[in-house]
């Protein structure tokens, strides 16, 4: 039984592919801010998980979240999966806004990398998956803070897969296209129907295809420091 970290578990991504990843085979440990609302949606839709809250734009949250999860033996699988988006043309991005995407979307997953690193390297076993966007490799128009905190994950990934090559640790990014769920909903219909157009595959993406991303990327040993672009053919590397 491998233990899966996913964080930003209340979100509507996580939300949807909770229940798709099978109990026999992982202990699924959940972390958002608001660790009672998910617990109890959890037992709601009777979802074997268990929850922590924690900031992780806070090291010390970072630190307990991690202490945590070393009662239930450790993290062998981190999904670094918490993010923000915000939307302003660059000449109106404010550097506070700017500074709280970097913080969400980069430096806590940096944060989580490197205690998940603590555990996985004395285990000689580990699976660090980083989720980033399409719209890191497309941009869009206002979306120049979220592709640079997107843009430098990416990065991160690659170079943190060079320090455990030899370690039985594997790093890599997922970047989703537009899917069904969770910050999608936020975008105007009329802005969907135009996003919907550039997809090749003219559908948005199901939780059932980043589960199966997921499987790929713990299965494979061989594959580290990639980003794996699941989008419909709206981009090609
Ligand atoms: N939906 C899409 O089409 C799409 C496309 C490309 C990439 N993505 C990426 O997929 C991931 C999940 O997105 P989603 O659509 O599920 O978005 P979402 O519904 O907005 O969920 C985002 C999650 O991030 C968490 N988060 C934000 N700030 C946090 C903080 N300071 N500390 C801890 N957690 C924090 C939120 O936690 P709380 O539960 O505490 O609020 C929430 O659970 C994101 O990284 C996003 O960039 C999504």
């Amino acid at each position: 039984m491998k233990n899966i970290l996913l964080t930003g578990g209340g979100g509507g991504i996580a939300k949807a592919i909770a229940p798709l990843l099978p109990a026999d085979s992982y202990r699924l440990l959940l972390t958002t801010r608001a660790g009672d609302a998910l617990a109890s949606f959890c037992k709601e839709h009777s979802i074997q998980a268990e929850v922590f809250s924690a900031d992780l734009t806070v090291q010390t949250e970072v630190e307990a979240l991690f202490e945590w999860t070393n009662s239930f033996g450790g993290v062998d699988i981190l999904i670094n999966n918490a993010g923000v988006s915000h939307a302003a043309a660059s000449w109106k991005l404010s550097a506070e806004e700017l500074h709280r995407l970097m913080e969400v979307n980069f430096y806590s997953a940096v944060r989580c990398t490197q205690l998940a690193l603590e555990g996985m390297r004395g285990k000689g076993y580990g699976r660090i998956i980083s989720i980033s966007s399409v719209v890191a490799h497309k941009p869009a128009f206002g979306t120049s803070a979220y592709t640079a905190s997107k843009s430098a994950l990416e990065g991160y990934m690659r170079g943190v897969s060079m320090d455990v090559s030899t370690k039985g640790i594997t790093a890599n990014t997922i970047a989703y296209g537009y899917m069904n769920a969770g910050m999608l909903n936020d975008v105007p219909q009329a802005i969907l129907d135009d996003i919907k157009k550039g997809i090749p595959q003219d559908q948005f993406g199901r939780p059932e295809q980043i589960v199966a991303a997921i499987h790929y990327l713990i299965e494979s040993e061989y594959t580290t420091g990639q980003t794996l672009h699941i989008n419909g053919g709206q981009w090609m590397p």
